[in-house]
């Protein structure tokens, strides 16, 4: 054996190796720390990155499956964040009420000034947290959240307000990220995180941080179970889950 073929020897080694750790998911333990994300500074960093392509391949991602589920009025986003979920709602169901939620005062400013700049002042935006929603009981058509599940203090409680808000035979869609992505979305977070994130949300060691305090798949499942949801799924992808249910 010559010496270069012990170097290609050595270098498909090294990468077997890499593509078989970047496959693999790690089990971290949850950590739920993002305290802090609804800091004002926090609030506008997370307006810039949420207009980059990854952003938006989640929102046409979560479009495509309301599409499919034909949601009825009027349309929650909870956690709505600076709001372009739903500015894509707004114009995917231009007949349909869409009223965003937030916890954070800021970000309903933020994404109240984002609807008025699209030209799509008719959506709203309203201060309230996910266990306690600012609607009666049986008024909702369907609940959608995006990159929030892993913010709420009490995720039983905000899926039993769920069932509270919505009407019956109405449906909720939960997206978010799952703990256990495979590595290869905990580096791509790593240099993301080095070369692209603003300050704002470098501090809260975002993305990896929401990856840490996400759940894995069987964590709301059994959430679910304890739910008052009787007819729920929750869906997999190499870096997201996504939790269907209907009342
Ligand atoms: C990471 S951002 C996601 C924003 C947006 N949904 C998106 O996909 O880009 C999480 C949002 O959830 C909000 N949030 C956290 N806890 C909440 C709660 N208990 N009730 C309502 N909103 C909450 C935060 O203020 C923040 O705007």
């Amino acid at each position: 054996m010559d010496s270069l073929r012990v170097q290609d020897w050595i270098v498909a080694v090294i990468l077997a190796f890499l593509v078989g750790q970047a496959l693999t998911r790690p089990r971290f333990a949850r950590q739920a720390s993002l305290e802090g994300i609804e800091d004002p500074e926090a609030a506008r960093a997370y307006d810039r990155v949420s207009r980059t392509p990854q952003f938006r391949l989640i929102r046409r991602m979560v479009a495509r499956e309301l599409r499919r589920l034909k949601p009825e009025s009027p349309i929650v986003d909870v956690g709505c964040g600076p709001g372009y979920l739903v500015a894509v709602l707004a114009r995917e169901f231009p007949d349909e009420q869409i009223i965003g939620v937030d916890l954070s005062e800021e970000m309903t400013q933020v994404a109240a000034a984002n609807m008025a700049a699209l030209g799509l002042g008719r959506t709203r935006f309203v201060r309230g947290d996910a266990a306690g929603l600012p609607f009666a009981d049986g008024s909702v058509g369907f609940i959608v959240s995006t990159l929030s599940l892993h913010h709420w203090s009490d995720p039983a409680a905000v899926f039993r307000e769920f069932h509270r808000a919505l009407k019956p035979g109405g449906r909720f869609l939960v997206f978010d990220v799952r703990r256990d992505a495979l590595n290869l979305f905990y580096w791509l977070f790593a240099f993301a995180r080095r070369v692209f994130l603003p300050k704002g949300l470098r501090r809260l060691n975002e993305p990896t941080g929401s990856a840490l305090a996400s759940y894995v798949p069987s964590e709301i499942e059994e959430m679910m179970e304890a739910s008052p949801f009787t007819e729920w799924m929750v869906r997999r992808g190499a870096f997201w889950t996504m939790t269907i249910g209907r009342k």
